[in-house]
């Protein structure tokens, strides 16, 4: 498979869908003791719904604390950003809490399931926290294992599953609260290339049904599988272009 691009000003002028992500020269300033370092130096983006983005950058770029930042982790030094129309900016530590609950689906590099839950336990984790009744946790646990391909596998613990399967239950729990984005930090960075095909094949599917999602990546490969690629470079955008796969 091969791929070209085009530049995203060519083709983000549709303007119909709703931005999910607004970020407006956007900073952020760690201090270390005496030292400052500005991680992110003023950066500006806006992904719609619907969108498949790929962040890649290389080692130190900022894409963690982008990640960070966007998954309502972090708060940013100055600038703005919106997430689904909310001005995370003004927000309370609770609120914050609540608005990651509920928009933000994530999936790590090391999946952070709980080793001694089964699948669907692991799944309906962030529901109890998210209020949800007891009923309709274990009903939409069930219903996102079923869509990664896990329905056979749903009293499975961690370790009785392989990498790529754990990885599936990750999405399965970023899915089950019907989140605003998927927001993916090195999702395949621990998974052999059998697995990685796996995820990546999910992750396609979820952009078919329309899911919004951020992917961050330090391979070209794996970025080459989302729509739009934007680079990241000692904390600024470097370039962000559409992708657009084309027969080999
Ligand atoms: N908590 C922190 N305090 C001080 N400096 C930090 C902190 N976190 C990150 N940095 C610095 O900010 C810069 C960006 O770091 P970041 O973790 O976002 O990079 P990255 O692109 O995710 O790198 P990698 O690909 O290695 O994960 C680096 O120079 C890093 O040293
Ligand atoms: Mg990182």
């Amino acid at each position: 498979m091969s791929a070209v691009t085009t530049s995203f000003a060519e083709t983000a002028a549709d303007g119909i869908r709703e931005p999910v992500i607004e970020l407006v020269d956007a900073r952020k300033t760690y201090r270390t003791g005496e030292i400052e370092f500005e991680a992110l130096r003023g950066i500006d983006l806006q992904v719609t719904e619907g969108e498949y983005v790929a962040i890649m950058g290389p080692s130190g770029s900022g894409k963690s604390t982008l990640m960070n930042i966007l998954g309502c982790l972090d708060v940013l030094t100055t600038g703005s950003y919106r997430l689904g129309g909310e001005d995370v900016e003004q927000l309370s530590e609770a609120d914050l809490a609540r608005v990651r609950n509920r928009q933000i689906g994530f999936v790590f590099q090391q999946f952070h399931l709980l080793p001694t839950l089964s699948a669907w336990r692991n799944v309906e984790l962030p529901m109890v926290y998210g209020q949800v009744a007891k009923a309709e946790r274990r009903e939409r646990a069930e219903a996102a294992l079923t869509r990664v391909g896990l329905g056979d596998r749903l009293d499975n613990r961690p370790g009785e599953l392989s990498g790529g399967q754990q990885q599936r239950v990750a999405v399965a729990r970023a899915l089950a609260g019907e989140p605003t984005m998927i927001l993916a930090d090195e999702p395949t960075g621990n998974l052999d290339s059998a697995s990685t095909a796996d995820v990546l094949g999910l992750f396609d599917e979820l952009h078919e049904a329309g899911r919004t999602i951020v992917l961050i990546t330090h391979e070209l490969e794996v970025a080459q599988r989302a729509r739009r690629i934007v680079f990241v470079r000692d904390g600024r955008i470097t370039s962000d272009e559409q992708v657009r796969e084309v027969a080999a």
